[in-house]
């Protein structure tokens, strides 16, 4: 006659098992920047939803964008192209994506970061003083010549700025199919609407006058 184990065994072994879910159970990231509840909708998803498979060809998973060079003529000297799910609709779901960025002599692609993706990218033209900063305020940076990489790790501000003769050309990878872009001076100084001057004034210690001539220099 087999014997039930004792009650608190039982319950010391049904903990272990289920364990592994516990620890598995946080909540999906975000594919976007937000997804506010339709509380009436019949469905709504983070993502979006899936052509359907009939009308699939292979020209969905191909894509041509990142072949042309970008317009540098911008105060900062630079162009991305973006090959995110939004220009690129078969990387949907796939947790992947790629940029193309283009630098004038001089050209700056501004400090930046990207809340859903770690970034590795690799130099196919010219150089580029690469850098970012961690959370603990720690700056780390190189400068990169053809054929060399670089990683930045998520949500983490960088930048990459030609320091060479010529213009620079780069190309990035994201583990997000749409990482997202939260571009510091931009963010700060050309939000729609303003932040107000008085949080921007205390937060970096100066005039308004100082905060308007910065804020008019992005106000095209
Ligand atoms: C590049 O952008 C500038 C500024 O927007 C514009 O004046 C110029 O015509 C563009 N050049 C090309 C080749 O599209």
């Amino acid at each position: 006659m087999i014997s039930m184990p004792p009650f608190h065994l039982l319950c010391t072994l049904i903990g272990l098992l289920l364990l592994p879910l516990h620890i598995n159970s946080a909540d999906p990231d975000l594919l976007q920047d937000f997804c506010v509840a339709d509380l009436k909708a019949p469905l709504s998803v983070n993502g979006f939803p899936c052509k359907p498979e009939a009308k699939v060809t292979s020209d969905d998973f191909f894509f041509d964008g990142l072949s042309k060079e970008g317009n540098t003529t911008n105060i900062f000297g630079w162009s991305v192209t973006a090959a995110n799910v939004l220009a690129f609709p078969g990387l949907n779901s796939l947790g992947i994506s790629m940029n193309r960025v283009d630098f004038a002599p001089g050209g700056l692609n501004p400090p930046h970061s990207h809340p859903r993706a770690t970034e590795t990218g690799v130099v196919i033209e010219g150089k580029l003083l690469v850098g970012f900063v961690t959370t603990s305020n720690v700056f780390h940076s190189k400068v990169l010549t053809v054929g060399q990489m670089f990683v930045v790790p998520k949500g983490l501000v960088h930048f990459q700025l030609n320091v060479g003769e010529r213009k620079a050309l780069l190309f990035t990878a994201f583990n997000s199919h749409l990482p997202g872009s939260a571009v510091v001076p931009t963010t700060l100084f050309a939000s729609r609407p303003s932040i107000p001057d008085d949080v921007l004034t205390k937060a970096f210690q100066v005039g308004n006058d100082v905060i308007d001539n910065i804020k008019s220099k992005f106000s095209s």
